[in-house]
């Protein structure tokens, strides 16, 4: 775990990988992954928005935050900036994207912590109850069975009174993953204009092979089974192909 004292070591390790072709890899995945931060092709601004005005309305008090696969946090950055947060620890694998992660932070009012670790093992050695754990576009990589023991990890990692936020790939109820996958390629193909072929090709292979989607109701099912007392939806992305579900303790 790396707290506010080493950032700059996690900064000085994203310019400094030991494996020249680890870093490429990693800067033109990050230069693709940036094009859609700035067209909000996943709707993880507008779901940024979302939480923001979740934690204004509902949570309306002081929390501690842990925000799972943070990447550079640069959506999240900002909704912590303006909130009552006590604390946010973020979690990556990737050491760069910590990096970016600790700059695009730097102006939140809290102590910040940024750990290089699994998402999915990470909740096991936690300290302090969390208020709020959110994930975003991530935990969908894991299969069926190790969302719902991941989530039972989230439930017990939390205080009485917190919540779990996940934003990720979502199938309509009744369709298929390779429906799914059919209607992603054709709205994306048409949408993702910024991106040069290639890097289409690339994002929609990673998609195909590698993304685990649930329906709606699957997802709400899950939470429910991991032992949450209440899972409802809080946002669909306007292509309805990813939505924003709510797990309460
Ligand atoms: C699509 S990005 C999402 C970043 C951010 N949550 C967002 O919504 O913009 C996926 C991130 O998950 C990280 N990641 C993938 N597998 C992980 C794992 N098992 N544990 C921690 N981070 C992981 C990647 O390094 C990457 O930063």
């Amino acid at each position: 775990m790396i707290g506010e004292e080493t950032m700059a070591e996690a900064a000085q390790r994203g310019t400094a990988v030991p494996d020249e072709e680890a870093l490429v890899i990693f800067q033109n995945q990050w230069d693709v992954y940036r094009k859609f931060l700035q067209h909000d092709y996943l709707s993880n601004g507008v779901a940024c928005s979302v939480l923001q005005r979740f934690l204004a309305d509902d949570i309306a008090r002081p929390f501690h935050f842990i925000d799972l696969a943070c990447g550079d946090a640069s959506g999240i950055a900002k909704v912590m900036r303006d909130a009552p947060v006590e604390s946010y620890l973020g979690v990556d694998l990737s050491a760069p994207a910590l990096a970016l992660a600790a700059d695009n932070l730097a102006a939140v009012n809290a102590p910040v912590t940024l750990t290089e670790a699994d998402f999915s093992t990470v909740l096991q050695g936690l300290e302090q109850p969390a208020d709020i754990v959110w994930i975003s576009l991530s935990l969908h990589h894991l299969e069926t069975d190790g969302k719902l023991e991941f989530m039972r990890g989230v439930k017990r990692a939390l205080a009485p009174q917190g919540v779990f936020l996940a934003y990720e790939p979502t199938c309509r109820d009744g369709e298929t993953r390779p429906a799914y996958l059919e209607r992603f390629d054709e709205i994306c193909r048409r949408e993702w204009t910024a991106l040069t072929a290639h890097e289409y090709a690339e994002a929609i292979h990673h998609v195909r092979t590698c993304d685990l989607q649930e329906t709606a109701t699957q997802w709400l099912e899950l939470g429910r089974e991991a032992g949450f007392t209440s899972a409802e939806e809080l946002y669909c992305s306007p292509d309805d192909l990813f939505r924003l579900f709510l797990y309460r303790h």
